[in-house]
This record gives C-alpha cells, structure tokens and sequence, in this order.
C-alpha cells in the first residue's frame, strides 16, 4: 500500500509503499483510511519530539482518522502509540477505540476537528468540575484548537469567554464563534514571545484558563489574572495543553500563595485512554451536528511533503 513513511525523524514523510500492517488482536480490523488530520501533535511524532515517541523507524505518522471497516461502517478512530498510523491507504484499528460515525458526518471535518476539540471538550468536563455560567480565559485562541475550545466553553455554556492571542486578524474572527471579549497579546515577534496584553482587567474574575500557549505568555497572564482579582479566594483552575510558546514557564511563588490558584495539565497520560474513549460519542455527535465551525483543508496523500511544508490556519486532512 502507499503510505506516509518518515524515515529519519530529520525530514517529512515521503509518499512511499509500506507493508500493509497486520491486526493482531480480537478487536482489531483492518480499515481503509478516508481522511487524517496533520495535527501538531502528528508533526511531533513525526519529528520524533513527543513524549510518547519511542524513537522506532520507519514510521507512519498519523494518531487518528476516519476510516471505513470490512463490515462497510464509517468509524472515527484514536490510534495506541504505533509506526503504523493513520497517514497511510489501510491501518490497524482497535474497534473499542473507534466510533461509528453516523451517516451525516462529513469524514473531513471529523477528521479536522476531533483532535483540536477534545483538548478542550476533555479539559473542561475531566479536569475541573466546569458549570454552565462559569468564565472561561483562552490563552492562544487564534489556532484550530484555541478556536474550539471558544466555541466548546459556548456550548457548555460559559458565560464569559475571553479569547487571548497575538494575530490580530484571527482574533477579531472570534466573537462570531462565541468569545464575549479578545485580548491582542503583545511581544516580541522575533523570539515569539508574546506578553500578557491587556488581560489583567478583562480576566479578573475568571474561574478557568485553557492554555495552549505556556512560555513567557503563562508567566506573564498567571500574574497579570492573580494580580487583578477581585477575590482571591475566588478558584481558579489553569489547565495547561499546549505549549507553542515554550515548554517550561516560570510561576511566581506569590500567585500561588496569594490566590486559589490550581494548575493542572490535560492530555494523554493526566486523562486516561478509558476516560478520553468514554468522552468520543458525545464530542462526535456534535461535530456531526455541524455544532462547530470547522475549518480543514482536505489534501490528497500523495502530496504529504508539500503539506508537511504548508503552514496556516487550516488544519490539512490526508486523504488516501
Ligand atoms: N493536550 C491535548 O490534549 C492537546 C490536544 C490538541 C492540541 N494540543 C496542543 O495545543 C497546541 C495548539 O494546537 P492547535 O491544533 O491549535 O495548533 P495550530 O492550529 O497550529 O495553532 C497554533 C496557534 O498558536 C499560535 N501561536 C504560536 N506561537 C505563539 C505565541 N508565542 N504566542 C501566541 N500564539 C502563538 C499560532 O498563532 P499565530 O497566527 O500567531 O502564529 C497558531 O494560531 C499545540 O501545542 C498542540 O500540541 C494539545
């Protein structure tokens, strides 16, 4: 079959025969991949940086898809840790870790869209005890997950969202999906580094930040929230996600004594498989339901490498 094959964690994948992978388990089918999203987390595996990656070659990239079985149903599937992942014309899918997709849904925007919104959909219904009525903060709103998490904290009904980032453009697009207000953040674009902007009096009563960005921008908006509450006693659960601005942040040891400031990280291994399978029915119906906005860019896999090069908002679906 053809595939995406990284052969040095050095350069992309190349459009190249691989062996067709064999199921070995009682629940494991053989699917014909549909779509696959290039999520970032795929580019690390890829590279061989993730903290799951165990540094084996070849390897085909690809950590979930849409993909039809032998018995003709269209199923959504997360892949274990594995060389033989979803960029590929056929993988091996574990069963119970997949989900029939029901007829409505468009393979592309599930594809595009189940990685970037279960960050959040997780976050916030396994990580903290969220209520409807609740203030959200989005720390890196303008990429294709910071963008979900505007529109799940709407749909689980936020009343507040603020929606934080340095691309103006983006940012101004946001209220649409939801954000009751956006914060411009500031720096540095040489070194990337982008400040706390004008979060402090937006964010003051605030009950839970979702972070995608970590970095100087952590440091900076942890003690612009904590400097501008009103009650300090009021908690506050930052859950951390990505880290696209770096990955360690300083946290001054008063934001942590002066206020009820809990921070938590969401993703696999703090969330366990059992907890992230029970939550894909639901986040699946709604992406079906056209709850969301999805932006994806479907791209044929032979061209792997020029979308491997491409950057951009889109998030890029291989389609075998
Ligand atoms: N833990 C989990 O469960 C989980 C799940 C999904 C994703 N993630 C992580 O979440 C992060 C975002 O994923 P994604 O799918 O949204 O990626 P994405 O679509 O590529 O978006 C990344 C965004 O980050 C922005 N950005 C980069 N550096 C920045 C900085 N220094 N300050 C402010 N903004 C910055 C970029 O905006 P510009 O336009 O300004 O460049 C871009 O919009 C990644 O680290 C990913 O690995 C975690």
């Amino acid at each position: 079959m053809k595939a995406a094959v990284v052969t040095s964690f050095g350069r992309a994948p190349r459009y190249q025969e691989f062996p067709v992978p064999t199921p070995a388990g009682p629940d494991d089918v053989l699917v014909d991949v549909i779509a696959a999203g290039l999520h970032p987390r795929v580019r690390s595996q890829a590279t061989g940086s993730h903290y799951t990656s165990t540094g084996e070659l070849p390897l085909v990239p690809g950590i979930d898809g849409v993909g039809r079985g032998p018995d003709g149903s269209v199923r959504y599937f997360v892949l274990p840790d594995t060389t033989t992942g979803a960029m590929a014309e056929q993988t091996v899918v574990d069963v119970r870790r997949s989900i029939v997709l029901p007829e409505t849904a468009d393979p592309i925007a599930v594809a595009a869209a189940m990685n970037p919104a279960m960050s959040s959909w997780i976050a916030l219904r396994r990580r903290t005890t969220f209520q409807a009525g609740q203030n959200v903060l989005v720390l890196g709103a303008t990429g294709n997950a910071g963008q979900m998490a505007v529109q799940i904290a709407h749909r689980l009904g936020a009343a507040q969202i603020i929606a934080a980032g340095r691309n103006g453009e983006r940012l101004a697009a946001l209220p649409a999906l939801g954000a009751t207000d956006t914060v411009l953040l500031g720096g540095d674009s040489e070194s990337g580094d982008s400040e706390s902007g004008d979060l402090g009096s937006a964010t003051a009563e605030v009950d839970v930040v979702i972070d995608y960005l970590w970095g100087r921008p952590a440091t900076a908006a942890i003690t612009a929230l904590v400097t501008a509450r009103a009650d300090r006693g009021r908690p506050l659960t930052w859950i951390q996600i990505g880290s696209v601005a770096g990955p360690t942040a300083e946290i001054p040891s008063a934001a942590l004594r002066a206020a009820r400031l809990q921070v938590v990280g969401s993703g696999q291994g703090s969330v366990g498989a059992r907890e992230i399978l029970a939550e894909l029915p639901s986040l699946v119906a709604e992406i079906a339901d056209g709850t969301f906005v999805v932006d994806a860019r479907p791209t044929p896999l032979a061209d792997v490498e020029n979308a491997w090069a491409t950057s951009g908002s889109q998030r890029i679906v291989l389609t075998p």
